[in-house]
């Protein structure tokens, strides 16, 4: 991947879909493809704030299906598009859960997400990092998501979820207001000196790793917690406002004629180890990008990402933030 040297931070991360059969025969594919649009809660957002929280359980398409499309906007309250330079979409990310069904426990713990099981993509991070399915940025507003027939993205197969449990969803969203402040693109890279980080913050924040966030720690998502305050030009003022994402999902019923696919995230901070046959995943998600390029105005980040498990590219795009100039995937067959 490539990426402007002066351009700060951030993310690379690129989502496949792989199926392990190829559609080889000329099935003939005629299946109803439905499709609902959904309007996420809201959140409210002010100028050069930062909202980064879990939207839970949004609402889903129900029944054993499999999904072709999922596309995001954001939207205020008459269901206008906002435009990213007043409210930037730094991420969204699509999480699977199962639950236990808390309505029919009557035990219900205080937290109804005591028992929840995050079930992550099959890509190949480490722990929680990039669980999501489908998740983008700013920069998936009109790029299409759907998938080829005869490939699906088999959700809500009952055998897959245990009695008295339920499949669900959640939003994992970070949105950065914008308007008015003293430089947008800092603040919608979480440069740390751009907000008004709690005292000692450096002191007691720990990292991806779970270390001690380090004084060279520029900007990230630990300087963008949820209600934040980026740097306003002096006077400005605008009033808060309601957003919400709305998402369009499109699917067909699930049945033998669809072929299933499944999303591998990887990613381009992914510091892969070795040992022996063993091999030792470390995404980082966010890097810093060296100030100091020398001449050469392009900043380069790569990651050789060993996979266990082939398949059939059926998808594929990449997240990007802003300053990014493009993102290759290559593959290379190991014998
Ligand atoms: C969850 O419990 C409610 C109330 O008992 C019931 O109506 C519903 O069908 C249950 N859902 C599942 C998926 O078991
Ligand atoms: C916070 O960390 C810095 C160095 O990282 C250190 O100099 C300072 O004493 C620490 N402050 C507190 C209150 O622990
Ligand atoms: C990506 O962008 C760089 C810089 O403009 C260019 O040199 C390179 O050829 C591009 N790569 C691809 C695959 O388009």
């Amino acid at each position: 991947m490539r990426f402007i040297s002066n351009a700060f931070i951030f993310s690379l991360s690129i989502l496949l879909m792989l199926s392990s059969t190829i559609y080889s025969q000329q099935k003939e594919y005629e299946n109803h493809i439905k499709s609902a649009t959904f309007v996420s809660e809201k959140f409210e957002i002010g100028p050069g704030n930062v909202v980064s929280k879990a939207l839970m359980e949004i609402e889903f398409p129900k029944g054993h299906i499999g999904v072709k499309s999922f596309d995001v906007d954001l939207i205020d309250e008459e269901g206008n598009s906002i435009p990213l330079y007043e409210t930037y979409l730094h991420h969204w990310f699509v999480i699977n859960f199962i639950n236990k069904n808390v309505s029919h426990d009557h035990n219900a713990h205080t937290n109804p997400y005591e028992d929840a099981i995050f079930k992550r993509n099959d890509g190949t991070c480490n722990g929680g990092i990039l669980p999501q399915y489908w998740g983008l940025g700013s920069e998936s507003r009109g790029t299409s998501s759907k998938i080829p027939d005869p490939f699906a993205v088999e959700v809500g197969n009952p055998k897959a979820i245990p009695q008295g449990w339920e499949e669900k969803w959640l939003f994992s969203i970070m949105v950065i207001g914008t308007r008015g402040t003293e430089n947008r693109k800092t603040c919608s890279e979480c440069r740390c000196d751009q907000f008004n980080l709690p005292e000692n913050y450096f002191n007691v924040t720990v990292d991806i790793n779970g270390k001690p966030l380090s004084p060279d720690y520029k900007g990230g998502i630990f300087c963008c917690h949820d209600n934040f305050q980026c740097k306003l030009r002096k006077g400005f003022e605008a009033p808060r406002r309601n957003l919400a994402l709305r998402y369009k999902v499109t699917w067909v019923d699930w049945d033998e004629q669809q072929i299933p696919a499944r999303f591998y995230i990887l990613d381009s901070t992914d510091r892969v180890k070795t040992i022996g046959s063993q091999i030792i995943h470390d995404c980082q998600s966010e890097y810093t990008i060296p100030e100091n390029n020398g001449d050469d105005p392009f900043h380069v980040q790569k990651a050789n990402i060993p996979m266990d498990k082939g398949g059939y590219l059926i998808y594929g795009t990449a997240h990007m933030h802003s300053g990014v100039v493009n993102a290759s995937l290559y593959g290379q067959v190991k014998f």
